[in-house]
């Protein structure tokens, strides 16, 4: 760009850029397909024994394994190609922080290129619903981050619950229903040992949610709701049920059957709080809940980003009152009161 297209008022276009991030990602999708990391963790080290062993071809195979180094995801020493602390801790299949299946996930979520196809014809989601039990073990890979540094989650919600209205004194029983790390429910267990803490996500989710606990020492505050939330029995006598980016995957009649479900869990006068990405009312002006709002289209049937004003009117209709919005370090909590 140089001064005399700023002087025209022609905007800047970061052309370069945008090209070189998508051919970035393309280098990331295809190493993690042929699973590269895995052959030179098991003793693959050199192009030419890749190739012979997988028929792939010579100079694609070389160009590849040469970007990576590049990136930082492989090196070279004297025995051919080696692992970078990176790569050997979250790329190699058979380490429990493997976060390979989550990259291949967000990377393949609108198919290669088909979200206009969808757009065009309406059949969605476009790859994988991502409430489906199939998608359990990505969810679970969601996980790895918070379970490797818990103590950096608990110091990011350490004034959240004081944030919603509840004193950090104050005995609370709590259900966090899709619960995913659980990082936000579980900062409440530590900072008040007398809260006791339910969580529900699919059993594989709920392992991982599970070693958080232990390692921050709160596991005997904790209880487990394993399982798809629309058959299993929430239980009951709950003064707060925390529903944590789940509801913007369904419909209308979806999101009403979760929160009845939630109400039915609560004690009078018990609190339900709604969180996750809110666009603006006019769905025009914050970016990441609108750009989330086109995955939520791909990766569900029904789903979508719900307004506070869309929000409120079913919680109304679940029988909920008193709906406030808060806010907490930029995100936002929908609080509503049971009706007694
Ligand atoms: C976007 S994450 C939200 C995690 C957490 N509540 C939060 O606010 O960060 C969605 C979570 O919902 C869980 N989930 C998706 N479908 C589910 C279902 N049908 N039943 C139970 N949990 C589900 C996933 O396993 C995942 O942990």
């Amino acid at each position: 760009m140089d001064d005399e297209e700023l002087s025209k008022g022609i905007p800047k276009l970061d052309s370069t850029e945008f090209w070189y991030v998508n051919v970035k990602i393309s280098i990331l999708r295809a190493a993690l397909e042929l699973h590269v990391w895995d052959k030179v963790a098991g003793g693959t080290t050199r192009a030419e024994d890749m190739v012979s062993e997988e028929g792939w071809d010579p100079v694609g195979t070389t160009v590849l394994l040469d970007a990576l180094c590049g990136m930082g995801l492989l090196c070279k020493d004297s025995r051919g190609y080696c692992l970078t602390p990176l790569s050997d801790f979250y790329l190699v299949k058979t380490k429990s922080t493997y976060m390979g299946d989550v990259r291949i996930a967000q990377l393949t979520w609108e198919h290669r290129g088909t979200l206009a196809d969808a757009i065009r014809n309406g059949k969605r989601p476009i790859v994988k619903n991502w409430t489906d039990s199939e998608m359990e073990a990505v969810w679970a890979g969601h996980s790895i981050p918070c379970r490797l540094s818990p103590d950096r989650y608990m110091k990011y919600y350490e004034a959240l619950w004081p944030a919603l209205g509840f004193e950090k004194s104050k005995n609370i029983h709590v259900l966090d229903v899709a619960c995913g790390t659980a990082a936000e429910t579980l900062c409440l267990a530590l900072q008040n040992p007398s809260s006791k803490i339910a969580l529900q996500d699919r059993p594989r989710v709920l392992e991982e949610a599970a070693r958080i606990a232990e390692s921050l020492g709160v596991s005997s505050q904790v209880t487990y709701v394993p399982g798809d939330w629309e058959a299993v029995d929430f239980g009951g006598d709950y003064d707060v049920v925390l529903l944590g980016s789940i509801a913007h995957f369904y419909g209308p009649e979806g999101v009403t059957r979760l929160f009845s479900k939630a109400r039915k869990a609560l004690l009078p006068g018990g609190t339900a709080i709604v969180s996750g990405p809110l666009p603006d009312e006019s769905r025009c002006t914050e970016e990441y809940p609108l750009v989330s709002a086109v995955w939520v289209y791909a990766t569900s049937e029904e789903g979508t980003m719900y307004t506070f004003s869309e929000y409120r009117s079913l919680l109304e209709h679940a029988r909920f009152e008193n709906i406030e919005l808060l806010e907490y370090k930029g995100n936002k909590y929908i609080s509503a009161r049971s009706q007694k």
